[in-house]
């Protein structure tokens, strides 16, 4: 009895205590602002979670009544959404006062984005996988404040896998080739006229250079564009795995697959008509919630002829406009969606691994996402963006156009690659 005299004392004490100093940390919450002001911030596109945005937005709203944050729904090409943030701001546009930037876009605009690390302390910046810090310092300024991190994996159907007698999920792209036609075939006798075996994203844009880089990386060990400015687009196993990669269009892939982005592959997935899928992290909320997927997992990407599997390191990130007339108010906004609590809201409800380390060691982020592990950005592959800088994405369209038309059988592999490798030099050489 005295003994739970004491645990309901400790708890009248403790629990109390605590809530004060929820409160007090709420309450050192730094608005930037008191004038009543709007803000706009850019954010995902339709299709994925915006609710995850919406309850940030809520948070902060309670911290910061005088300001409102109205959101719009970004392009879901990451190509349109660069361009229209480029136009808007070579027009030093006041439209904009908070954005999304993707990992690779750091060094694009930098020249545009105020410097963060004058908005957020040092224990907000030092809670950040480093990693992440250095890919958005340019020329010492921090441009943006890591929200997520995202990589490629593989979906696949356990329940198909182990209908059709297959044991794991494969272990190099002959394997994932000859697993997805034997489950169409086998599927599509059993009436299932829409089925496929492997869904990813051919269309023109910055998803195929990820998806393509994958399959280089694992095909040749190399990225076709290295880190010290070494191209090395064209060889005989590039060569080959572009080749195969065009041999599953029709085949195990729909032929519509050259015009898909991420929600176009996850649409057929989504379904219950694919066997396997490329996608990131975001698709593993989703297809738990599909009703026509009876039991998924995920794994790494197949391995080519290197050996060894590739996956893309993705992730975005918030960064606020030069040109904002309310820069105060958005840097509030971006470093409270930034913060750690800001990050676990946001990532339960994606399922997108966060940016700021503890978060991994946090019981409902483990349980959400199995997958993750902070050791994934060293063990990614980065798009060459920060060789790159402000030619990433002149680097990265012409990379996605040349696999693009060996895709869709326009250009012969070693035609489109050699072209592809004289004009990244040519790009270089302009300097
Ligand atoms: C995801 C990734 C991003 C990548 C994009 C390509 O959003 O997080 O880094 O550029 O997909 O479509």
């Amino acid at each position: 009895m005295r003994k739970l005299i004491l645990a309901l004392l400790v708890l009248v004490l403790l629990v109390p205590a605590q809530l004060a100093f929820a409160q007090d940390d709420m309450m050192d919450f730094d608005c930037g602002t008191d004038e009543e002001v709007t803000i706009k911030y850019f954010g995902d596109p339709v299709g994925s979670h915006p609710e995850a945005e919406e309850a940030i937005i809520e948070g902060f709203q309670e911290l910061c009544p005088n300001i409102t944050v109205e959101r719009n729904e970004g392009s879901a090409s990451v190509t349109d959404l660069i361009a229209f943030y480029l136009t808007a701001f070579e027009a030093e546009s006041s439209d904009l006062d908070v954005i999304r930037v993707d990992v690779i876009w750091p060094g694009q605009l930098a020249e545009h984005l105020i410097d963060m690390s004058e908005y957020a302390s040092q224990e907000h910046i030092d809670a950040q996988l480093p990693a992440l810090i250095d890919n958005n310092t340019i020329d010492g300024r921090l441009v943006a404040l890591p929200l997520r991190i995202g990589f490629g994996m593989l979906y696949y159907r356990s329940d198909l896998l182990e209908k059709y007698g297959y044991d794991a999920p494969p272990a190099t792209w002959d394997e994932l080739e000859e697993m997805a036609a034997a489950i169409q075939a086998g599927e599509r006798e059993e009436g299932m006229d829409e089925f496929w075996g492997f869904v990813w994203q051919g269309n023109a844009y910055e998803g195929l250079t990820c998806d393509a880089l994958e399959w280089h990386v694992s095909a040749t060990g190399e990225n076709f564009l290295q880190s010290d400015g070494t191209i090395s687009a064209l060889s005989d196993a590039s060569v080959a795995i572009y080749e195969q990669a065009a041999s599953w269009v029709d085949t195990i892939s729909p032929p519509g697959v050259v015009s898909y982005q991420e929600e176009e592959a996850r649409a057929v997935w989504d379904a219950g008509n694919a066997a396997f899928m490329r996608n990131w992290p975001y698709a593993y909320t989703l297809s738990q919630e599909s009703e026509n997927i009876p039991a998924f997992d995920v794994a790494p990407l197949p391995a080519g002829e290197s050996g060894q599997g590739a996956s893309t390191l993705g992730g975005w990130h918030i960064g606020v406009s030069k040109y904002s007339e309310n820069q105060e108010a958005a840097a509030a906004f971006a470093v409270y969606m930034t913060s750690v609590e800001g990050q676990k809201t946001y990532s339960l409800i994606t399922t997108s691994p966060p940016a700021a380390v503890e978060l991994y060691e946090d019981p409902e982020i483990i349980e959400a996402m199995p997958f993750a592990s902070p050791d994934v950005v060293d063990i990614t592959t980065a798009r060459p963006s920060n060789f790159a800088k402000d030619r990433y994405n002149e680097v990265s369209t012409l990379y996605f156009t040349a696999v693009h038309s060996i895709l869709t059988g326009e250009e012969d592999a070693d035609v489109a690659l050699e072209l592809l490798e004289l004009d990244l030099e040519a790009l270089f050489e302009e300097e």
